[in-house]
């Protein structure tokens, strides 16, 4: 019979041992084949980060960060509602610790993004003149990518300016400053951050109506003798449902403009969703069905997500020569805007990683394809 307290002790030493692998479940999965080195030769492995993540509150998120990835975007700070709240007012805090982040991890940082329509500071909606429209729009990107010259790798300097038949979206800046608010977009932040690559960033953009707005947007650019660099083509799409064929149409056509061509949001909705694509302002009305495994993901659709990861992969691969980059929209499925999009409180599973941040079959069958 063991004394009181070396009972105590032990249990306390088998607590602190469960509590490492179960409460993060990061430690067993440093020892996982890493990403970025799988693709090394191939193109650039990126995800999203949120704030706990660039504030390394985590020391093992922190260092599985850095073991898989080695491009990052902002999932938010960067979006001009937080970064210029007020007319005259930035805020660079949250930005430059990301650039710290990437500097110590090795991580190219891709600003994320000049020109939205969405999250604007709320000031924007008392702003009724194109003057101070145009005022705000100069000043925003002058400021922001001057501010975080020869410190971001790239810039996703504009945003979703797309509607779904190519037409371009009715924001405040077309109605203001009139379509060639993009190309005056690629200008500025050319002439504030020259070293900076410049890439044009929306959802469904690899379908046919769209990618023809897409690529008449990226063509009108490059005419009036502006820098464009690549094209972003987000990636959320749906399992089951990858539209593989339109994406190697788009990446074969967007390179033959001479895009650098990257996936940017990649990620694989599993849950039900009446539409496609990822448009912020459209949400849905829970019901009984909406949320369907919230319990666990069935096997069935566990092994759909793998094959059709396995299948974008190895489209990637096929055309490395002219894909630089796949970013991950989020580390795990527990971090995922999808448990809140477009019906809040899901519980959703689109990425490679699980809520421990254990690897999924997904996660393997992407490795698989650069072994043997
Ligand atoms: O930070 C506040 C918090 O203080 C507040 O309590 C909470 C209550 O709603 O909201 C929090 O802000 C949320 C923010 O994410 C941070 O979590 C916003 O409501 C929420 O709208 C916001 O969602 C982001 C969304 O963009 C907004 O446009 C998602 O995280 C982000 O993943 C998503 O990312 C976009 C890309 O930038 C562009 N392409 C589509 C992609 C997915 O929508």
């Amino acid at each position: 019979m063991l004394p009181n307290k070396h009972i105590i002790a032990l249990s306390a030493a088998v607590l602190l041992l469960a509590n490492v692998t179960t409460e993060k479940g990061t430690a067993l999965a440093q020892s996982i084949p890493s990403l970025k080195d799988t693709f090394k030769k191939d193109f650039g492995i990126g995800t999203a980060l949120n704030n706990a993540q660039i504030e390394e509150r985590d020391p093992q998120m922190t260092e599985f960060i850095a073991r898989q990835f080695n491009m990052a975007t902002p999932e938010n700070i960067m979006k001009s509602a937080l970064i210029h709240p007020k007319w005259d007012t930035y805020d660079f805090s949250m930005g430059d610790k990301l650039v710290d982040f990437g500097r110590k991890h090795n991580i190219k940082i891709n600003g994320h993004t000049l020109i939205w329509h969405s999250q604007l500071p709320s000031f924007i909606r008392g702003i009724h003149s194109q003057d101070s429209i145009r005022t705000f729009f100069t000043d925003h990107i002058k400021t922001v990518a001057g501010h975080y010259k020869g410190k971001v790798f790239s810039w996703d300097v504009v945003n979703e300016a797309l509607n779904e038949d190519g037409t371009l979206r009715k924001s405040v800046f077309l109605q203001y400053l009139g379509d060639d608010y993009i190309t005056q977009a690629f200008r500025l932040a050319q002439e504030a951050s020259p070293g900076t690559e410049l890439y044009y960033n929306d959802y469904n953009n690899e379908q046919p109506a769209k990618r023809a707005g897409c690529l008449a947007l990226i063509k009108k650019v490059k005419e009036a003798g502006v820098r464009i660099d690549g094209v972003g083509i987000q990636g959320h799409w749906h399992v089951g449902k990858i539209p593989l064929n339109d994406i190697e149409e788009s990446i074969n056509q967007y390179a033959a403009l001479g895009m650098k061509v990257m996936f940017t949001e990649l990620d694989i909705e599993v849950l039900p969703r009446n539409f496609q694509g990822a448009d912020v302002g459209q949400r849905m009305t829970a019901n009984e069905q909406s949320n369907p495994y919230a319990a666990a993901l069935p096997d069935s659709v566990q092994q759909q997500l793998a094959a059709d990861y396995e299948a974008l992969f190895k489209l990637f691969l096929k055309h490395k020569d002219k894909v630089t980059r796949v970013t991950f929209w989020g580390i795990n499925d527990g971090q995922s805007w999808l448990n809140n999009w477009p019906i809040r409180g899901r519980t959703s599973y689109p990425l490679l990683f699980d809520r421990n941040n254990q690897p999924k079959p997904a996660f393997y069958r992407v490795i698989g394809l650069k072994k043997g």
